[in-house]
């Protein structure tokens, strides 16, 4: 099956609206080779083909073993930021992940509550008596960014420019030629590694109460993590742990200001919050393809054959508007019942910050709707800037409000 252009699926409105094309897609060719910008890969976007995708052995995440696919997908030098659990496969990826899952279990997250409370708190203070804000940067962006440090110990006046490193890899493709942006997310990268390899000997010699000198700990004591592999870790939590909630607590505000109905009823009902939060994340999640996995061997979904050694990009977000199990699926509900999304994954790679993620949008959107009752849009939603087509995640680059 040839593959199908970038230009037809990452159309000029997509990064508008993106959800027309993913219809098309699911509609007409459920498992569809497409050339990216990025790099080739199939795409699937029917629910069920998703959900069994998710789990399939034989589609890896292995990208640093012996096939290299890392090179197709994050260039060279990138081993010692992106060779973590996420790019491995059991008993590796078991391994990596047992080492940290115990400090996301919920009940170590709700001991985390008044902290990210009082986050909040502040970033709103500093709002209000303005009447008007850039919410990503004044409040979607910091907010799960300074949670993040807190848990895994980066100092309050580093956390500057560890941000404006991790913004260069998520906004790229914004405006840079493609040359200069990877010669700039490769460089971010080289500053990020030197900036995380140095924090580690720092809290080696002065630990303290936070997840990396704990992970030390393990690893001198236990021997369980390599010096590489406790870096790599520490860039993985530091970048999935901010970068989705803050596109989720973008996208989330624009979905309600743009149902002023449902946010009516949500607002009357604040109890709703926690389901609403998972239709948000339904209707417009940040993560719209989960990460690349690798067909180890030819495998058949949808009755497309995948070549072995193919990358497959399975579309949550498309998945989350398949017809076949969400009613009225383009509709944002939030009064629906059992939303059964597949927004943070599934299977063993499931979100490891599911609880922590769940958390900050409760307690974050609960007070902007709480303390901006006037809450809207500062310009046209035509008009919001969002990152770039071809991006990864799905998000904004900038969310005037006023109230
Ligand atoms: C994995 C979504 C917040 C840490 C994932 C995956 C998804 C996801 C879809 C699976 C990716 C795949 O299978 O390719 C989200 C969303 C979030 C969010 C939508 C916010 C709304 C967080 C937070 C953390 C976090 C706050 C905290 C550190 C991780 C980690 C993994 C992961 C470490 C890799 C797990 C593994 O490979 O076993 N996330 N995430 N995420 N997430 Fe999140």
């Amino acid at each position: 099956m040839p593959a199908v252009p970038a230009s037809e699926v990452y159309t000029d409105s997509f990064a508008a609206d993106p959800y027309p094309t993913f219809a098309r897609l699911r509609e007409n060719s459920p498992v569809c080779p497409v050339a990216s910008p990025r790099f080739d890969s199939y795409l699937i976007t029917r629910f069920d083909d998703a959900k069994a995708a998710l789990t399939d052995p034989r589609l890896s995440k292995d990208l640093y073993g012996p096939g290299q696919h890392y090179l197709r997908i994050f260039g060279p030098n990138s081993e010692a930021l992106n060779r973590n659990m996420l790019n491995s496969d059991p008993p590796e990826h078991s391994r990596l992940r047992r080492m940290i899952s115990q400090a996301f279990a919920p009940r170590r997250i709700e001991a985390l509550r008044p902290r990210v409370a009082q986050i909040v708190g502040e970033l709103l203070d500093r709002i209000v008596p303005q009447g008007r804000a850039e919410l990503m940067e004044d409040f979607a962006i910091p907010l799960p960014m300074r949670v993040i440090c807190d848990l895994l110990g980066v100092p309050g006046e580093d956390q500057k420019r560890v941000l404006d490193w991790t913004q260069v890899i998520r906004t790229s493709g914004s405006g840079r030629k493609p040359e200069q942006d990877r010669a700039a997310v490769q460089e971010v990268q080289l500053r990020l590694h030197h900036y995380l390899a140095g924090l580690v000997k720092a809290k080696r010699a002065h630990p303290a109460d936070d997840m990396i000198s704990a992970l030390i700990e393990a690893c001198d004591h236990e021997g369980k993590l390599s010096e590489r592999e406790l870096v790599s870790t520490t860039f993985l939590l530091l970048f999935a742990g901010h970068q989705t909630t803050a596109d989720f607590l973008g996208n989330a505000t624009v979905a309600l200001l743009t149902h002023p109905e449902q946010l009516a009823l949500l607002r009357a009902e604040p109890d709703m919050l926690p389901a609403a939060i998972e239709e948000l994340l339904r209707f417009d999640g940040p993560l719209p393809v989960a990460s690349p996995r690798i067909a180890t061997e030819d495998v058949e979904y949808g009755g497309v054959r995948i070549p072995a050694g193919s990358i497959v990009g399975v579309v949550i977000n498309a998945a989350n508007h398949d017809p076949e199990h969400f009613g009225e699926p383009d509709e944002l509900d939030v009064c629906r019942e059992r939303v059964g999304h597949i927004g943070f994954g599934h299977g063993v790679h499931y979100c490891l910050g599911v609880s922590l993620a769940r958390m900050e949008a409760r307690i974050g959107i609960g007070a902007l709707l709480r303390r901006l009752p006037g809450l809207r849009l500062g310009v046209p939603v035509e008009e919001l800037r969002r990152l770039p087509a071809a991006s990864p995640f799905r998000g904004l680059l900038e969310l005037p409000v006023r109230f």
